[in-house]
């Protein structure tokens, strides 16, 4: 029986899907329909440090506020250190949680943000989790929370079993030095449907999403060869098809579901025109309305000076 003697603080990466999350087979177990594709975002992401306090409920902090007991953050986050603490039922933690994901980026920290929390728990209690299980067990917590364990392109097999014991993240061996991700922020408000309802809604009411799985498997195979060639034409260019075709389904959805605002629209504009120049940049998107641009280094310039503030990572280096 493990014994949480210590605080522990852990840092992981945020990351971003070129082939998209979308859609659970298992919405306990955060199971996923399809296999999905990621790049951690280097040193962009959350520091999560946990530390036993003698209380009755745990004490949730998000970049130094303290998060109400009843907020959807700390309840989330307290149900997940259950599954940590069902063997000492007693304890309870202060959760710490810093993002320096800028907050102009308009990036969602939950895939960090579990993943770090995973690393501190697993320290703190002393269970020498191995990178794989820590990915399943921060699976629980936030479905893409599981490519954030490792750096560099990673992909979450969906697996076959019904405890997801085999549903995890697996980091590349490939890498791409030069590739950029430009993250352009183009609205502030906050979107009204989380993923979790998001991909219910989809799954449950669109029909267009029976063809999901079947893009969401061509899109990895072709951006697993993206990678081993190095073809950067490909890998834009499935990443923002990928994305897209996710939104088609969002779509389709009804009530229906539109993340995007007038800005959106006008980047996604902008950068057709500008690729329709000559500028290998591509875009992708999540559950909100803000871009993730795709370019290489070579077109770091010409692309600061289209969008100014864009906030650039470099994931492997230069
Ligand atoms: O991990 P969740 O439940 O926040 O879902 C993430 C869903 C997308 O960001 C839209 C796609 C992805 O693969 O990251």
């Amino acid at each position: 029986t493990a014994t949480p003697k210590v605080s522990a603080e852990h840092f992981a990466p945020s990351n971003i899907a070129l082939c998209k999350y979308w859609g659970k087979r298992d919405t306990e177990l955060n199971l996923p329909v399809n296999a999905s594709l990621s790049v951690s975002l280097d040193q962009l992401g959350s520091r999560t440090r946990v530390e036993p306090i003698e209380s009755v409920s745990d004490e949730v902090w998000l970049n130094g506020m303290r998060q109400p007991a009843d907020s959807r953050f700390a309840s989330r986050v307290s149900a997940f250190i259950d599954l940590f603490r069902s063997r000492h039922p007693e304890l309870a933690f202060r959760v710490h949680s810093v993002n320096n994901i800028p907050t102009a980026a308009g990036l969602a920290s939950s895939a960090s943000g579990f993943a770090a929390l995973t690393k501190a728990l697993d320290d703190a209690f002393g269970l020498g989790l191995s990178p794989t299980q820590q990915s399943v067990a921060a699976r629980l917590g936030s479905g893409s929370a599981c490519r954030s364990l490792f750096d560099g392109f990673v992909e979450w097999q969906m697996g076959v079993r019904e405890d997801g014991l085999d549903s995890h993240g697996v980091r590349l061996e490939q890498t791409w030095p030069g590739l950029c991700i430009g993250l352009l922020k183009v609205d502030e408000s906050e979107k009204s449907v989380d993923s979790r309802a998001g991909m219910q809604r989809t799954k449950e009411t669109a029909h267009l999403y029976q063809s999901w799985p079947l893009q969401a498997a061509a899109d990895l195979s072709r951006l697993q060869q993206a990678i081993e060639t190095r073809d950067f034409a490909l890998l834009g260019s499935v990443a923002e098809q990928n994305a897209l075709s996710m939104h088609a389904t969002m779509i389709a959805s009804w009530p229906p579901l539109l993340y995007w605002q007038p800005g959106s629209v006008a980047a996604m504009q902008k950068v057709w025109r500008l690729r329709a120049e000559g500028l290998a940049v591509y875009f992708t998107m999540d559950a909100g309305p803000n871009l993730k641009l795709l370019f290489e280094a070579a077109s770091r310039p010409a692309l600061e000076a289209q969008f100014p503030g864009l906030e650039i990572v470099q994931p492997f280096g230069v």
